[in-house]
């Protein structure tokens, strides 16, 4: 396909590092070590097609469900690859954030994302967002929350709220709404990522699985995106499609 439309902000769901894992008779646990790498092509990609902001899911608000030395492994993992690569995405101009509820993470953790995020705040090429104990669900209480203390600060009032004032209180408020999300692994569903932001995404599934989501695939879900025909409700002929 010759110039694909090309989306301004892709979400994915990385999934299938453990079935990788298994399938190669390995532990779990170097399926996500191989599923930085998909991680590192991806932020690539984004940068060579001048895709604004990628998000991805890397730890949900339920994942601490797993046996305790996965969730270490995956903690150890974040942190090491945080150390390794901040300055390779500082020097690529990508602005790194972590969206979820990071609270919950050892403070030598939280140091060092809150470190990365001021490094890479004035970058410009990438927005580089990964979800980390993020649920899609804590992401709208969060946004109600602040809307509240707004009012009783009287910095509002209740029948003031428009749909574009709660999106201003969410964590991806600064970026354009998510026009493709990208699920790998096989499973059709949301798993509580992003909720809000996905309203009019596009949604693509694949079997493949995370440690082999390549530069090929992901360009094949872009010129799928491409294909499809965006009627934000209206119809077909409504629509002009250049
Ligand atoms: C996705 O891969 C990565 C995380 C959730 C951290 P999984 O670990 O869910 O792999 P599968 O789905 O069990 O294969
Ligand atoms: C979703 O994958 C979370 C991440 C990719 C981080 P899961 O493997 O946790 O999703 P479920 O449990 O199959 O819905
Ligand atoms: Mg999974």
């Amino acid at each position: 396909m010759s110039n694909p439309t090309m989306p301004k902000h892709v979400a994915i769901i990385m999934d299938g590092n453990g079935r990788w894992a298994k399938k190669k008779g390995m532990l779990r646990t170097i399926g996500h070590k191989y599923g930085v790498e998909s991680v590192r092509t991806s932020v690539r990609f984004c940068r060579a097609q001048k895709i604004q902001s990628l998000t991805m899911f890397a730890f949900s608000s339920e994942n601490w469900l797993r046996p305790p030395t996965e969730v270490r492994t995956l903690m150890e993992l974040f942190h090491f690859v945080l150390g390794k690569e901040v300055k390779k995405l500082h020097k690529n101009d990508v602005r790194l954030r972590v969206i979820g509820d990071t609270s919950r993470f050892d403070s030598r953790l939280v140091a060092k994302i809150a470190e990365a995020e001021e490094l890479t705040r004035n970058n410009q090429s990438l927005n580089l967002n990964i979800a980390a104990n993020y649920g899609g669900k804590w992401e709208v209480v969060n946004a109600c929350q602040s809307i509240i203390e707004k009012c009783k600060a009287g910095e509002m009032s209740p029948n003031e709220l428009t749909e574009e004032m709660f999106f201003q209180q969410t964590t991806l408020a600064d970026q354009d709404e998510v026009d493709l999300l990208i699920r790998t692994g096989g499973d059709m569903r949301v798993s509580n990522f992003l909720l809000w932001h996905i309203a009019y995404a596009e949604l693509y599934f694949t079997e493949t699985l995370w440690p082999d989501f390549g530069e090929n695939e992901f360009m094949s879900a872009i010129e799928e995106f491409s294909s499809r025909q965006r009627r934000y409700g209206r119809i077909a002929e409504q629509v002009d499609d250049n």
